[in-house]
């Protein structure tokens, strides 16, 4: 009678811990318990295995180490994915917020001797234009100071700007403005007319910029852009973003 309690103790002791040879003196004491007739302290689910089967305090025990163990790498595999994800689904996030607007300021068109006219140009190069009024520039790609957007992620973007000059009677409507990428020219506007004294235009470009790829403006050599400066405007934003 006196040996059950020793024999569930002695079980729990080893076999939890998955010792494999058992003395002799457990042997002894096993058989005991096997061949014990009396109503077993507790539940028929763990108690009899250990005496019948030897693989731990419960029946369950391999398998719920088992599973314990699967579980846990599986946990561990699914938060290393679940790491990844977040930090694509953040640059994704990240990348999809680019955008700026900016707009050519007043005090960029200047008197042409000899006229009435203010205007910026004409100058003997091609120059850059400056947008110094920037009104949006998520992602910080727009350098106001230079009008030049710098695609820090690759993706496909799309680009538009608007001319407008204007000229007094009898004056000449003489300005072409092209976009520029890396050095290149993409799409333009132009005016070339006595007909009429002011005009605009727009052009809209979607294309794929890599990062680093540079866009800006560039007003023609001997050209001019006159009067309402603040009418001229550069937008950008990306329409999606590649990503790896
Ligand atoms: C259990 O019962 C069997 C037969 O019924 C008997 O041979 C055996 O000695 C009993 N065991 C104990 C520990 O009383
Ligand atoms: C996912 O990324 C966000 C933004 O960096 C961070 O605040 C959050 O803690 C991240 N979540 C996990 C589970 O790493």
């Amino acid at each position: 009678m006196g040996v059950l309690p020793l024999v569930l103790l002695s079980g729990s002791l080893f076999l939890c811990g998955r010792v494999a040879a058992l003395s002799s003196a457990m042997d002894v004491l096993k058989q005991d318990a096997v061949q014990w007739n009396g109503s077993l302290t507790c539940s028929k689910w763990d108690c009899d295995c250990p005496f019948y089967r030897q693989r731990g305090c419960c029946c369950a025990a391999n398998e719920m180490y088992q599973v314990e163990e699967e579980s846990f790498k599986r946990i561990k595999y699914l938060w290393q994915k679940i790491i990844s994800l977040n930090s694509s689904v953040n640059s994704l996030s990240d990348g999809f917020k680019v955008s700026f607007k900016a707009t050519m300021i007043p005090n960029m068109a200047i008197e042409i001797p000899g006229t009435t006219e203010r205007c910026f140009g004409p100058f003997n190069t091609n120059v850059p234009i400056p947008f110094p009024q920037v009104t949006l520039n998520s992602g910080n790609g727009y350098n106001p100071s230079m009008g030049v957007f710098t695609a820090l992620c690759p993706g496909v973007y799309m680009f538009s700007f608007t001319t407008f000059s204007s000229v007094g009677e009898g004056g000449r409507l003489y300005h072409k403005v092209q976009l520029m990428k890396n050095g290149r020219m993409v799409v333009s506007v132009w005016e070339n007319n006595r007909e009429d004294a002011e005009d605009s235009a727009t052009q809209v470009v979607v294309m794929e910029m890599r990062r680093g790829d540079q866009v800006y403006l560039e007003l023609l050599s001997g050209r001019k852009l006159c009067t309402n400066m603040e009418y001229n405007i550069f937008t950008g934003h990306i329409v999606y973003p590649y990503t790896v």
